[in-house]
């Protein structure tokens, strides 16, 4: 169910330079808000009298507390609406819309939280050449859409940049159902990794990369896929941040025979699939078009095909 809520603004505050924590008591939405989902939100507090913009702003859920009834996003100043929503003060109130889309797929025991876009079958390059025997990714993706892709799963989330906010609440969730939870996370600089605290209070293993070297790696986060702990072998894998780096995951999932999935970022329109302003070709043998608010944000990630040159798309 989605919900319309005026959301007040509990906190509002700047982590790093040009990210803001947004926090807002929004029972309704926060009783309802699942991993990956995302809010469609008015930028300017209604005391605003600027000219504000017209469209709302999608943000993904950083973190959801239902007992409390508030939800948290965490943002990068991109353009006038972030830069809007920057100026929103406690006690202010901003016009909340959610929760919306299809968010992970959840590991739990028996029965799929989302049944999401895992559930499409395998595409013919992953099929096994043997006919009627069931390649290793099949298998695993037979896993995760029959829902018996075991509780304590090891799963690893691979985040980049504002991509780590969903990984955040997702992680929450996953340690909570006991999978052990590996995070690669990268960004620029040290100052960047605004969530690593929070990942590490919720239990996750945290590897970090920074491009400029100031924490962990320097380098891609990608680069770490040879640093898996050893004996890790995940069955699912989580991704979100700029394509150029979701297109490694991809191909790590594809040559290790891992599940996985992925949380895209288009522009938006109305955000509950009735104006086609968010619509996608994943692949490009596909003949219609997937539209990332509805059917996603999040894809299972071998229905995507990623183009080299394509990574700025979605680095926020
Ligand atoms: C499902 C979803 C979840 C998102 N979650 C988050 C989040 O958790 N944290 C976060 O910081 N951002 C997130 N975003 C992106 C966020 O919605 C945009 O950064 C925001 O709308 C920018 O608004 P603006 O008015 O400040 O920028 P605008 O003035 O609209 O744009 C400024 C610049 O950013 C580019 N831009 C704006 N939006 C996007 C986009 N979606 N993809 C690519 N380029 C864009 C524009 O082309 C322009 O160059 C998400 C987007 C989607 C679709
Ligand atoms: S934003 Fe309108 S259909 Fe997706």
């Amino acid at each position: 169910m989605v919900f319309l809520e005026d959301a007040e603004v509990l906190k509002n505050v700047r982590v790093a330079d040009g990210i803001y924590e947004l926090a807002c008591r929004a029972p309704q939405i926060a009783g309802e808000g699942k991993p990956g989902q995302f809010v469609h939100m008015t930028v300017s507090p209604h005391r605003s009298t600027t000219s504000s913009p017209l469209l709302r702003r999608p943000f993904s859920f950083y973190g959801v507390n239902a007992e409390a009834g508030t939800v948290s996003i965490l943002y990068r100043i991109r353009g006038l609406g972030t830069s809007l929503l920057a100026e929103a003060r406690p006690g202010e109130h901003l016009s909340m819309l959610g929760p919306l889309g299809t968010g992970f797929t959840l590991p739990l025991a028996e029965s799929p939280v989302f049944p999401v876009e895992s559930s499409v079958p395998p595409t013919k390059s992953c099929a096994s050449p043997i006919q009627g025997a069931a390649s290793p990714q099949e298998k695993a993706f037979s896993k995760v859409e029959k829902g018996v892709l075991p509780a304590k799963s090891t799963v690893l989330l691979v985040g980049g940049g504002m991509g780590i906010a969903p990984l955040v609440y997702l992680a929450d969730s996953l340690v909570d159902m006991g999978c052990q939870v590996e995070v690669f996370y990268g960004a620029e600089t040290c100052g960047e990794l605004v969530a690593l605290e929070r990942l590490e209070q919720i239990g996750a293993n945290c590897h970090v990369a920074t491009v400029d070297g100031s924490a962990g790696y320097k380098g891609p986060v990608t680069d770490l896929f040879p640093f898996l702990p050893p004996k890790t072998s995940p069955d699912m894998i989580y991704s979100c941040g700029p394509l150029e780096m979701m297109a490694h995951v991809a191909r790590f999932a594809k040559e290790r025979g891992i599940p996985g999935e992925v949380s895209l970022e288009s522009h938006m329109a109305c955000g509950v699939g009735a104006c086609l302003g968010c619509a996608v070709r994943l692949k490009s043998t596909d003949e219609g078009y997937a539209k990332v608010c509805s059917d996603g944000p999040v894809f299972s990630i071998d229905r995507l095909e990623f183009e080299a040159g394509e990574g700025e798309r979605n680095e926020s």
